[in-house]
């Protein structure tokens, strides 16, 4: 089912620091921030040969990243990204296995244009699996 890593998500409290980090200390190519209010999310994307990391800042009121930021005060990992061939096929296989999907089930345009789905980090070893439709 599963297909490439298409990218990890870190949440950041400062998208501007954070995007230093990468930039200077770390020498990756990175993007300029990207608003995308309906995830609730400043973006930028860090490309690398193999995947991208994307910085995720909190944006607007019941940003999904502000909560996780009140848990995690420094940061950290919000979730990895895996490539599907089909969403609608990979979702009802995994809801038919008992794995919960999150918000109404259905897939929402993602920061990248792409149908993408979100999977309860319960069910996927403690992390938060988002699928996306490639
Ligand atoms: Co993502």
């Amino acid at each position: 089912m599963l297909g490439r890593l298409n990218h990890v998500a870190i949440a950041v409290r400062d998208i501007a620091a954070a995007s230093a980090v990468y930039r200077d200390t770390l020498g990756a190519q990175v993007s300029e921030p990207q608003r995308v209010p309906e995830h609730g999310v400043t973006v930028v994307f860090v490309v690398l040969p193999n995947t991208k990391i994307e910085l995720l800042e909190p944006l607007g009121e019941g940003s999904p990243i502000a909560k996780f930021l009140e848990k995690s005060p420094d940061g950290g990992m919000h979730h990895v990204c895996y490539e599907v061939d089909d969403i609608l096929a990979a979702r009802d296989k995994l809801k038919a296995g008992g794995a919960r999907v999150l918000g109404d089930g259905n897939p929402k345009i993602g920061a990248h244009g792409k149908p993408v789905l979100f999977l309860h980090p319960k069910d996927f070893c403690g992390t938060l699996v988002e699928l996306e439709q490639v």
